[in-house]
């Protein structure tokens, strides 16, 4: 079982970028999931019902979101309506639109996968690490494999839930900090890991973000509208391998960019 994690996605060109080379890619790596953070992909804040529909025509099997989860008013009803294919993270509060968690088969195996918000230096949601137990402790007997989309700021965060999920949830990854970790490892209980995917998105900018606009605000502290960068765009992601069976194991954690 290949599963491949694509970091977040940002602006519309990156979706179209996706939407030429993920199809390929995907099948020449012999991935039998995609999953992909789509939360920047609408102009860096949120994501659009149309372009969540263009990102699952890419090829993405999954996608997940994070803080940006609610910034485009028309996914909403999406949310609640496509639990299949887009989750939100988990540890928001339940009256918000979308679910934090859903379960997709995948070659006859049950494919457990959550999102959840770190809370240092972001929203004070619930706490990740105990929402994470309740969807296992929920979930228990129902799903062969689990895995995490943690999308947060703290590196120190994400590698503790690493370690909390530890033998638990086959893979975790990290999402949120655009910046690709040269962490990429499997943790001593068999969890698949990596600190951060990366993005999809245009490499000359900061964070996919237009570099002149990001660099007036930290200068000068005045308002500044960011925008999507423009140049050459490049998609980052990390391919888990887990064994053929059970306890499906994380055997390889490998970095792609194409
Ligand atoms: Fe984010």
């Amino acid at each position: 079982m290949k599963i491949l994690a694509i970091g977040d996605v940002v602006g519309r060109r990156a979706i179209e970028y996706l939407s030429e080379k993920l199809r390929k890619t995907a099948s020449s790596l012999g991935a039998d999931l995609v999953v992909c953070n789509g939360e920047n992909a609408s102009e860096i804040h949120g994501l659009s019902l149309r372009d969540a529909e263009a990102l699952l025509d890419c090829g993405v099997d999954l996608i997940t979101l994070g803080n940006h989860a609610f910034g485009s008013r028309d996914i909403y009803g999406y949310l609640d309506d496509n639990t299949d294919c887009i989750i939100r993270p988990a540890n928001y509060p339940a009256a918000c639109p979308g679910v934090g968690y859903t379960t997709v088969e995948v070659s006859g195996l049950r494919i457990l996968c959550m999102n959840l918000s770190g809370t240092a230096f972001m929203d004070p949601l619930d706490n990740p690490f105990t929402v994470a137990d309740r969807i296992l402790d929920r979930e228990r007997g129902d799903y062969d494999i689990a895995l995490l989309d943690f999308h947060a700021e703290a590196t120190s965060e994400k590698l503790a839930m690493g370690y909390h999920l530890d033998g638990r949830v086959n893979i975790v990854f990290g999402t949120h900090t655009h910046v690709p970790t040269a962490d990429t490892r499997v943790l001593p209980k068999g969890t698949g890991y990596v600190t951060d995917l990366g993005m999809t998105g245009p490499v000359n900018g900061i964070l996919g973000t237009d570099a002149q606009a990001v660099l007036t605000k930290m200068r000068t502290h005045m308002p500044a509208r960011f925008t999507v960068a423009d140049g050459p765009i490049e998609a980052q992601g990390v391919v888990f391998t887990l064994e053929d069976t059970k306890p499906y194991r994380c055997l390889k954690v490998e970095r792609v960019t194409f």
